[in-house]
């Protein structure tokens, strides 16, 4: 069995922070090799680490070459709610990143590729609740229409070229390792955060604003068990279903309460990341990731709170 060397492009952000560490434990430190737009505020001497801006391909391509990369995981992208402020530079950075990426994986014989959608491709003509793999994506944020048509591109090169390119549409995601980048989902880490500091919280989307969400261990588990997957039982190239859990503002409040007492919650009049929830679904039905490579999530909201607040409290 050959060594994979694997090269993660946005290794700093909300999963990269948590999936280098895992790669790391599973392919050992030095065949995993870090990349983003600068060296990290702390930055881990665990292993390799390389300043890279995804657009630039031909540096990417002198890092292929420099570390003889087999594999790459793509997380360099900008989300859902900080890609409405320049829908321009998020089609450039979301596209163009996956297709010198996919491009690589021809000409460098990569033996596979990961690149992360979203729950995103789904928008307001989709069916709300346990929304199925199949079914209308019509996505009116620039965020969903990029993730959309990743998602085509990387049937098309497994279609047209072979190339062994995995994905999953990835629901809210919450860590207490790592902040969380721009989403729209982004209030479910905060609302930790200010529970521990403050007892307090105004949340920017309302009360009843009900969403997938899963918490990061569960995401990470999930995305290597997909990628370690036999080839053959990998039978959607496009972009799996993933679901954890769905709640909304409320729900989460009431959760952390049981924990801190008086804990209070207020919820802003007007904010842009409303309108973005309101596409998106309430909950999600994943049957063919559990049926194809046995994907079962392990936290529920209860089980989250209790983690994220104890790891807070001392991390913090
Ligand atoms: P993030 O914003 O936290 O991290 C992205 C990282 O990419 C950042 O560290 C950033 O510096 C880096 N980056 C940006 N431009 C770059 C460039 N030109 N070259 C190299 N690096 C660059 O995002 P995340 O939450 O870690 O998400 C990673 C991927 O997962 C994205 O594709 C995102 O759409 C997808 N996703 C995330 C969530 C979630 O809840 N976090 C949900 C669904 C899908
Ligand atoms: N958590 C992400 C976002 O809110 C979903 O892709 O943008």
């Amino acid at each position: 069995m050959r060594t994979e060397r694997i090269l993660v492009v946005g290794s700093n952000g909300q999963i990269g922070t948590e999936l280098v560490a895992e790669l790391r434990k599973v392919h050992g430190n030095a065949n995993v090799i870090a990349s983003d737009l600068k060296a990290p505020e702390s930055h881990s001497s665990d292993g390799p680490f390389e300043t890279l801006d995804i657009l630039d391909k031909y540096h990417f391509t002198d890092v292929v070459k420099k570390y003889e990369v087999t594999q790459v995981y793509l997380l360099a992208a900008l989300l859902s709610a900080i890609a409405e402020k320049d829908h321009r530079f998020a089609w450039k950075l979301n596209m163009k990143s996956l297709q010198i990426v996919l491009d690589a994986a021809l000409d460098f014989k990569f033996s596979k590729v990961y690149w992360p959608s979203s729950i995103a491709v789904f928008g307001p003509s989709t069916p709300r609740v346990l929304t199925p793999q199949c079914t209308i994506t019509e996505p009116t944020t620039i965020y969903g229409i990029t993730k959309l048509a990743g998602e085509r591109l990387c049937e098309y090169y497994f279609l047209k070229y072979g190339l062994d390119v995995r994905s999953i549409r990835y629901p809210g995601l919450i860590g207490w390792k790592s902040a969380p980048g721009g989403g729209t989902t982004d209030y479910a880490v905060h609302i930790y955060h200010e529970a521990l500091r403050n007892k307090s919280y105004e949340c920017f989307l309302k009360a009843d604003t009900t969403l997938p969400m899963m918490y990061m261990p569960d995401a990470i588990r999930g995305t290597l068990q997909l990628m370690d997957a036999p080839a053959e039982q990998v039978k959607i190239r496009s972009s799996y279903n993933f679901a954890g859990m769905s709640f909304n503002p409320y729900d989460v409040a009431k959760s952390i309460e049981k924990h801190i007492s008086g804990f209070q919650i207020s919820y802003k009049d007007t904010d842009p990341r409303q309108a973005i929830a309101a596409g998106w679904p309430e909950s999600i039905e994943d049957s063919e990731a559990r049926q194809h490579w046995g994907w079962k999530p392990e936290f529920g909201l209860d089980e989250m709170t209790r983690d994220m607040l104890e790891n807070l409290a001392v991390a913090v």
